[in-house]
């Protein structure tokens, strides 16, 4: 299976590592514009192998498409990252224009890959990736709930000091400080909802603590985070090149699904071979039903920006 990861920055790079480091593909191409860039750090990565025990191979090329060619899944991460202080959504200007000239380019070379995107603000980029391409609704794929909920479960694993993987939880809505619901209801320690160990002051802040984890990060980085989200990316690309139909939370297009319509926004998800392969129907109460529809508009507000690219 080839992957190839657009944008050789800290989130790519990382991506690479996983991906490699996991066996989850035999080739990975690394692409970026920065002359030499990308080749540097599949360079430097490829010299991990033998320490590490891994037989992909990492290719890093300067805008070349070319070598692209074929790939089964193409990981989108262009784009200029928040800086302290900046919202995703700040963003959008800049990281419009990238993103629809790097789908083009990488569907000129690739036309049955599924794509998977990373760039901010994630939910509106998904949707523009899904709008200038046309491609079915299955082939693109935002990857913020992923990241949001092993957020979600860190924060909770920290408030029950109990290990990370006994922990269950998804994060829904939008990949954004105000637009992420983490499903505090649903969260559970082992199959236990987590209400039983801790109080509902104690889960607020860990709900708060995971809408601005991706903010806390920028500011104690310089930059935005890298570690968490190369993971994310790659437990979804997992999911996808060995057809493990895992259930992750990821910004799809919605058609009537939880009541919404014609926008990318994160809801679970099956993940496969094709890509979504489901949309999964969590039954919400009143209070996530509501939060889930002002996630929505405020979703939506941010795509009319896209109206001058599209
Ligand atoms: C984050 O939340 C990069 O949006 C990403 O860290």
């Amino acid at each position: 299976m080839k992957v190839t990861v657009v944008g050789a920055g800290n989130v790519g790079a990382s991506c690479a590592e996983y991906i490699a480091q996991k066996r989850i593909a035999s080739k990975v191409v690394l692409l970026d514009i920065k002359e030499g860039f990308a080749e540097g750090k599949a360079l430097d990565l490829m010299q991990t192998a033998t320490t590490l025990g891994f037989n992909t191979s990492i290719t890093g090329v300067t805008s070349n498409y070319k070598a692209t060619a074929g790939s089964d899944v193409v990981v989108i991460t262009s784009g200029v990252p928040r800086k302290p202080g900046m919202t995703r959504e700040e963003l959008i200007g800049i990281n419009a224009g990238i993103v629809k000239s790097v789908v083009e380019n990488i569907l000129a070379h690739s036309p049955e890959a599924i794509i998977v995107v990373v760039s901010n603000p994630m939910d509106t980029m998904t949707y523009l990736a899904l709008k200038a391409t046309g491609l079915p609704k299955n082939r693109v794929i935002g990857m913020g709930g992923a990241l949001d909920s092993s957020r979600f479960k860190t924060y909770l694993s920290i408030a029950l000091q109990k290990p990370a993987n006994d922990i269950q939880g998804m994060v829904i809505g939008g990949h954004g400080d105000t637009t992420m619901i983490p499903l505090t209801r649903l969260a559970s320690y082992n199959g236990i909802p987590v209400s039983q160990f801790l109080d509902s002051k104690t889960l607020e802040q860990v709900a708060a603590d995971t809408m601005v984890g991706g903010a806390t990060l920028t500011k104690l980085l310089g930059t935005s985070a890298w570690y968490a989200p190369g993971a994310s990316v790659a437990y979804l690309v997992d999911s996808i090149v060995n057809d493990q139909k895992k259930m992750i939370p990821c910004s799809v297009l919605v058609e009537g699904e939880y009541g919404l319509s014609d926008l990318c926004i994160g809801v679970p998800c099956i993940i496969g071979a094709n890509g979504v392969e489901a949309i999964v129907d969590v039954p919400l109460n009143d209070n996530e039903k509501a939060l889930l529809q002002e996630s929505a508009s405020k979703v939506r507000v941010m795509n009319e920006a896209l109206d001058s690219v599209l």
